[in-house]
């Protein structure tokens, strides 16, 4: 092979190397589909979970984990009593429960902007 065909092979491989990495960095179906079920406790709890300034909701952003399920939980079993929660928890699956637990955790609490 010559030295030029080398460059060429050479800058192919790397360029399937940056393809690679950047679909690594976009979103999975897996978290899309998380995010789109956290979209419907926006309108109460704010935009991927962060509250309104002077919001008398709590925002669920950055929450632990164990605490969100814990508390969805509680509502959908009936154990912690509410206005709201109670009734909207018993339209969730647990496995979305789970997954909601898990995305409002890792959701940054202030703006990304
Ligand atoms: C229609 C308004 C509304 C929507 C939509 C809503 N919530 Fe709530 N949420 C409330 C209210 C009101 C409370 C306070 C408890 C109550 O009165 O039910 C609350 C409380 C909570 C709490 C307890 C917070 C704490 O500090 O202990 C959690 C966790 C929570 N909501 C999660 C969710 C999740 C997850 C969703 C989406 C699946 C959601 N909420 C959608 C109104 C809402």
């Amino acid at each position: 092979m010559t030295p030029a065909l080398l460059r060429v092979g050479l800058a192919g491989v790397l360029l399937m190397a940056s393809l690679c990495a950047s679909a690594q960095d976009a979103p999975s179906a897996q978290s899309l589909r998380a995010r789109s079920l956290a979209a419907t406790c926006a309108a109460c709890h704010g935009t991927d979970g962060r509250a309104a300034v002077g919001a008398t909701l709590p925002g669920l952003a950055g929450m632990p984990a164990p605490v969100l399920l814990e508390q969805l939980k509680a509502f959908k079993s009936g154990t912690r009593a509410g206005t709201v929660m109670p009734q909207l928890a018993k339209g969730y699956s647990d496995a979305q429960i789970e997954q909601l637990a898990a995305w409002f955790a890792q959701a940054p609490r202030v703006s990304r902007q």
